[in-house]
This record gives structure tokens, sequence and C-alpha cells, in this order.
């Protein structure tokens, strides 16, 4: 009788000392390439309905949060991330209903849609291009344009030395107008001008116009790049920019240059403050939180200010790159230990942080690691302290696909001009279809062929051989979401240490619970002294196991002496 009167006061005692969460902080965004996800219409490339038929098996993953790649109209030179139409659906994605329908069956599900905004560019086919080319002053006015200059034969050169992302000039002539048009990415992706006010209203127009549809937020593309240096500071021309100082480097290459003028200005920081200005007034009307991720790959204290300043909010995720640009599989526990604490050393204390360990742009985790930690990586996303983002396939631990210079369409690729080293650029190997099953075409489509080749060995890596499988990544992904809920891994406090050069582990604790991740990069085997951690004695128990661990959960080990075989990923919980 006394247990059950004091349970409740007990419980309002506990949850009182900590801040109530907002939705998108304890949830996990799962990004979707729309393109490769599900194509419903057989046409072999995924679609809006693909999406909508499946968002059924994103709420058993217990994700809570959808962020898609552009679905916007698009020629498709970068895949959507050349916008021909910000406010209109790409056909073969779908139509507006199909979205609105979308929109709907998240709504039921109680998952929130993020859209990717990408405010840097345009596509060379969008109508402010096409109007800017024909002498449209207004338009004209949208782009960044410069001379070209002349050397002594009288021959037109490209203004100064930028390069693209994708290597070569960033600048290319045309004849409409006499001048060359910059673009950071591929010719077919015509930089903004931010520093034209009608740019920065018709862009806020832009998220508007997909927040009034009820979208819950927006991933911000490319975002470091957005503005250029003024180039009044340098007599009216865009300066050269220096040499990184990597001479055997190719100099059409992007990291040839140390892109001082063209990376990381400081209007960039205002335009986003700006921007989450817009989406606070969405939150006024209705107190519904809508979300901003950043995605820039920058450093450190760069990355902090897209948080906010002073009284200026920003966004809430600014991308923590860390598990996708810092380490590897050969990296060492200590490697990946600094790697960790980076951003939670430079992260405001009121900020939360966020773990990303793929996406679209990247090799794949089974591949930059191992396909054995898999289940280690997963565990250091979804239960490391703050926001989890998991690009579609690392909860079944998808590998990088083989495409061939003659099927490689993704612009990064091509660009290298290089049949051979074209994979070390080309980023079609992680955006091969999603694999539902062992089906032709992984399941991803019922068409005579997809729009990149499906990976290898989909046969028995896939969604439904996963699902029957006791022992799959699928399984190990949907117990960490769901020990991801509990108070030490969404209030508890955080410790880590390497062990050796194999061993890293993390310590998550809070009111009295402790738990305790092991994973080992390597094939070695260890035995570990756990109670290194404050308060951890006598025995632990097994919660979940990685899928190669002979360790069932429930089972337990000794703190003094854990053994830690080869590969092995588990989340202790001390007795
Ligand atoms: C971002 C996207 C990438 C795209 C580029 C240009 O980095 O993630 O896929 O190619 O921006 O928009
Ligand atoms: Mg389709």
């Amino acid at each position: 009788m006394k247990i059950i009167l004091l349970l409740p006061i007990f419980f309002i005692l506990a949850i009182a000392q900590e801040r109530e969460l907002d939705w998108w902080e304890t949830t996990i965004f799962y990004q979707i390439y729309p393109r490769s996800f599900k194509d419903s219409d057989g046409d072999g490339i995924g679609d809006l309905n693909g999406i909508t038929e499946n968002l059924e098996y994103l709420k058993e993953l217990g994700v809570g949060a959808t962020w898609l790649s552009p679905i916007f109209k698009s020629p498709m030179y970068d895949f959507g991330y050349d916008i021909a139409d910000f406010y209109a659906i790409q056909d073969e994605y779908g139509t507006m209903e199909d979205f609105d329908r979308l929109i709907a069956k998240a709504n039921e599900l109680d998952i929130k849609i993020v859209l990717d905004f990408v405010p840097n560019h345009t596509s060379n086919e969008s109508v402010w291009f096409e109007e800017a080319l024909k002498g449209h002053d207004k338009y004209y006015d949208y782009f960044i344009w410069e001379d070209g200059a002349i050397d002594e034969n009288g021959n037109l050169h490209p203004p100064n030395n930028w390069v693209s992302v994708f290597r070569k000039s960033a600048w290319e002539y045309r004849e409409e107008v006499g001048k060359f048009y910059l673009h950071q990415f591929v010719i077919g992706q015509p930089d903004l001008n931010f520093r034209n006010p009608e740019v920065v209203e018709e862009m806020k127009s832009v998220l508007r116009f997909w927040l009034n549809k009820g979208v819950a937020g927006f991933r911000i593309d490319a975002i470091a790049h957005l503005f250029e240096v003024d180039k009044e500071l340098y007599g009216g021309r865009f300066p050269d920019e220096p040499l990184a100082g990597n001479l055997e480097e190719d100099p059409e290459n992007y990291n040839y240059l140390d892109h001082i003028y063209t990376k990381d200005q400081d209007e960039t920081f205002d335009m986003i403050y700006q921007w989450r200005e817009v989406f606070d007034e969405y939150k006024e009307k209705d107190g519904f939180t809508r979300v901003m991720m950043t995605e820039a790959y920058s450093s450190p204290q760069l990355t902090m200010r897209y948080f906010g300043q002073g009284d200026r909010e920003g966004a809430q995720m600014p991308f923590n790159f860390v598990l996708i640009s810092d380490v590897d599989g050969s990296s060492t526990a200590a490697e990946i230990k600094y790697a960790l604490d980076k951003f939670l050393t430079f992260k405001p204390i009121d900020k939360l942080s966020n773990w990303v360990a793929g996406n679209h742009d990247n090799s794949r985790v089974a591949s930059r690691f191992s396909p054995e930690l898999v289940d280690g990586i997963n565990m250091i996303v979804l239960l490391m302290p703050g926001v989890a983002v998991t690009y579609m396939g690392e909860e079944i631990g998808m590998v990088d696909g083989y495409v061939s210079w003659e099927d490689t369409v993704d612009p990064s690729g091509c660009n290298t001009d290089d049949p051979i080293n074209y994979w070390t650029a080309s980023r079609d190997p992680e955006r091969t279809p999603f694999q539902w099953s062992a089906e032709p075409n992984a399941g991803f489509s019922t068409g005579a062929s997809t729009w990149l080749p499906v990976a290898d060995g989909y046969e028995t890596l896939n969604v439904q051989v996963q699902s029957i499988t006791e022992r799959s990544n699928l399984n190990v992904y949907r117990k960490l979401s769901i020990l991801r809920t509990k108070p030490a891994f969404r209030y508890g406090r955080y410790e880590s240490v390497a062990f050796n050069n194999d061993v890293f582990a993390f310590k998550r604790w809070y009111n009295g619970e402790i738990y305790i991740v092991v994973v080992n990069f390597r094939e070695k085997s260890y035995i570990i002294d756990l109670t290194y951690f404050d308060n951890v004695i006598s025995r632990l128990e097994v919660v979940i196991s990685s899928i190669q661990s002979p360790k069932n959960a429930g089972e337990t080990v000794e703190a003094t002496r854990a053994d830690i075989l080869g590969n092995e990923s588990i989340v202790f919980k001390v007795l």
C-alpha cells in the first residue's frame, strides 16, 4: 500500500528535475533519399507514394521524423539538388496531391516530415535563370556574374581561379549576357546572390510555402557556401583564392585551394538566424517547434555559430559530422573518443549534440568501418547524448553498391573523367536502391531496371530477411531505439574511455541507473575491467549485443573482468 502511494510522488519528483523535452530532442531523424527508397510505379525511380506506403516501416524503427532529400522539380544534373522550381514536385516523384497525402499519412502516424532546403543555388533550367539570360534585370541580379579575364592573345578565361566542389572552374560563360556565372557545384547549379534582398525574400517565401503545407522543418543544404566575399572590398572583382599547399593535388580539384573567399563567410550565420525567425513565426501561431539542421563540413568553432548568437537563435541541429569526416574502420579507440568528444566539448552548454554516421554523400558505415561494426556504430549514434540521425539502410547495414564507370551518373564521379578512379569521388555507391526483400530489384521496384544498380548481396541483406532473423542489424537497431527512450539516455550524463587501442566504451547514467556501452573496433579479444567507471561494481547485465556476439540479453558478466570478443559491441546495465 505504501509503495503504491509513494511511487507517483517519486515519479513526479524525478521528472520535475528535468526540463520537459521538445519533440525533436528525443526523436530519431531518418534520412530518405527518395529516388532510392521505394518505387511505387515501376519506372525504376523511387517516389513519394513509395514513401507514403512505407511510413509504417519507419514507425517500427522507432523513428519520429524523416528528412527527405529534394523532391522538387529538377533536370537532375545533381539528382534534385539542382532545383528548377522550388514550389513544385518533380514529375517522376509524384504530384502535389501525392505530397499532401504523404503529409496526411505522416500526421496519422505522428511522423514529422522535414524537407531539404537548397538555398545556395538553383538549376540553370529554372525560370529565374532563364529570365536572367534573357536580360530580365530582376532575375539577372539573382545570380553572381563576373567579366572574364582576357589574356595577351585576346583569349577569354574565367574571372579567377575558383574551382567547383565537383572539380574544374566554378565559372561558366554565357554568351547571352557576355559574362561568367558562378557555380560552386555543377555547371547546372548557378549560385544565388544572397547580397540581393530580393533573393533573401524569395527564399523565405519558399520556406513559408512548405511550412504552410505542414512540414516540420528543413535540412539546409550546403550552407557554408551561401556567401562569397564582398567583391567591393577588392576593387570590384572577386580575388583568387590562395593555394591550400597540397602540391601533389590536381589543380582542378577542390582541395587544391584554401576557400577563404567562397566558404564560411560571416554573413551566412545571420541568414540562418533570419530563417529561424521565419520558423518561429509558425511556432508562435501553433506552439509547435520547426527544426533546422544545417549541413556544413566546417571546423567545430564555425559549426557552433549555427546554433545562434546572443539572443538570436539559429539551427537546433548543426550537423555533427565527426563519425563521417574524422574516423573510419582504421581509427584507434582513442581517435574515436577524441572525435566523439569534439562536438560535446565545443557546443554551448544549453544546446544538444547530434550524431550521424551516414548520408547520401558519403560511403556507408559497413564499407567505411566494416559490416561487423554496424551495430557498434548504431549504438554510438543512438545512445550518445543528443539527437540521432540515421541514413536509410544503415539500420540493416547496407554496403556501398558497385557501380561501373558506364553506370555512373553522379556528377562528382563523372567529373573525374577517370574510368579507373572515379569511384573514389562518386556518390552513387551509397545511393543504390534500398533493400526491402530478396525479390528482383531487392523489392525496390517492379520495373525492368532501376536508376542505379541494386547492390550485390541483397538476397540476404534486406529488411524482410532481417525482420525474421532474431539476431540481425535491424533487430539490434529496433532494440536500441526503444532503449534510447530510457531516462539514462534522455537526461543522463556521459563519460567515455579508450581502454586500449581497440576498445572504446562510454557510460550513461541518471538517477541510479547506469549503462555501459562497449565497442571493440578490432578482431582481437580483451578482458576489460569495467570498474574503471565510478559506481560500476560486481556484475553487469547484457541488454543488447551485436549480432556476432555469443552473449544473450540477460546474461551477466563480472565487472572486473568482462570478456569482450573481437568486433563485439555490447550495451550493459549495471546491476
Ligand atoms: C550538399 C548535398 C549534395 C549536393 C550539394 C550541392 O552537399 O548533400 O548531395 O550535391 O549539396 O547541392
Ligand atoms: Mg517511380
